[in-house]
């Protein structure tokens, strides 16, 4: 067992899960943070290129949006590795997300659920902290909010700090972004931001239980004809699942982890063959070892995300998994 395990299972996993990554967010917010990220960067002797939305990436393994909400710990996962990093989700004004508990982790299926919202500083704060980096890590920024005007606002303010951008329109914790699952909403939106569009984003997709029924394909499609149509460079595949948990205060929220990656690996198969080669796709959902990078990148993922498994395997997981794809 290694040391990170050890600890975690005897005493992380003992504590209520936001109130360990907020603590890992003040360590790795601070001064200390880059310092105590070194010991686990990765060697970029070890390079698996590729590239997303034109942008070149020394690594297939990036950040998935939700580590860091308010761009405060960039300074320390900018040395560990990553393809890229996604900052955000960020909205127009602070926002405290849901009610109280809003995570609880599956230890044994290494898994978890979340019903945070859009908790986040806004976008005033993080623009302050955005002005502090000077990162070698490509930085792409997920936005969101409740109409076109507040995501495309973002998108103009936003744009000289970051690389590209997410659009999240697909967390299944937040009522008012089934606006934009209205695909003549989700058309404005994306003309909308393409009248100023100076930097490339990706559309992040729903995730769908069940792609044999065709309400749902049909649903899915629709979705990524859309980007396509509105020429967007990318397609994430795909937020968190809805599930109900009676523990959460909310009854409801995301399901992230090793149990998503059947599911997205159905999800990339059946769009890699209907869309291949007209948008780059980004593979997120369940990922933790480098055999699983491997088949999503041969089934047509360009990149692949991961969040969840950071926590059951620790921040080492980076440099391991870039090693590994290097050498495979
Ligand atoms: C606690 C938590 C918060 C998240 N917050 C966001 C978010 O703000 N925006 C977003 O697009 N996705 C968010 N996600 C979804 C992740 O970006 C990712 O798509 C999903 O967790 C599946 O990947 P994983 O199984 O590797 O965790 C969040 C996930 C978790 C677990």
């Amino acid at each position: 067992m290694s040391l990170y395990r050890f600890i975690s299972n005897n005493i992380l996993f003992k504590f209520d899960p936001e109130l360990i990554h907020n603590l890992m967010q003040i360590i790795l917010s601070s001064k200390l943070g880059p310092f105590l990220a070194r010991i686990f960067a990765t060697n970029f002797n070890h390079k698996s290129k590729t590239s997303i939305m034109g942008i070149n990436l020394d690594s297939y393994v990036s950040l998935a949006a939700g580590f860091d909400k308010n761009c405060s710990m960039l300074g320390a996962l900018d040395k560990l590795g990553f393809g890229y990093i996604v900052g955000g989700t960020i909205t127009l004004h602070p926002r405290p997300g849901n009610l109280k508990p809003r995570i609880k982790r599956y230890v044994s299926d290494k898994s978890m659920i979340n019903a945070l919202g859009f908790p986040n500083d806004g976008l005033k704060k993080i623009t302050d902290n955005l002005k502090k980096y000077n990162l070698k890590t490509p930085l792409v920024l997920s936005i969101s909010g409740d109409s076109n005007e507040e995501i495309i606002y973002l998108y103009e303010t936003l744009s000289e700090y970051c690389s590209g951008f997410e659009i999240n329109i697909s967390s299944p914790n937040t009522e008012k972004l089934k606006f934009f699952h209205n695909i003549d909403n989700l058309s404005k939106l994306l003309a909308g931001i393409n009248k100023i569009k100076n930097k490339p984003y990706m559309l992040k997709i729903p995730r769908f239980e069940n792609l044999k029924d065709s309400n749902q394909n049909e649903q899915l499609t629709q979705f990524i004809n859309t980007a396509i149509k509105h020429d967007a460079d990318g397609i994430v595949l795909c937020n968190t699942l809805p599930i109900s948990d009676k523990e959460l205060k909310m009854g409801k929220g995301g399901l992230s982890g090793k149990l998503l990656y059947p599911n997205t690996k159905n999800t990339l198969k059946i769009v890699n063959k209907l869309f291949n080669n007209k948008i780059d796709i980004v593979a997120s959902g369940g990922v933790s070892n480098s055999n699983e990078v491997t088949s999503l990148t041969e089934l047509g993922a360009k990149s692949v995300q991961i969040w969840t498994s950071l926590i059951y395997e620790g921040p080492g997981l980076v440099k391991k998994l870039n090693k590994e794809l290097a050498c495979g």
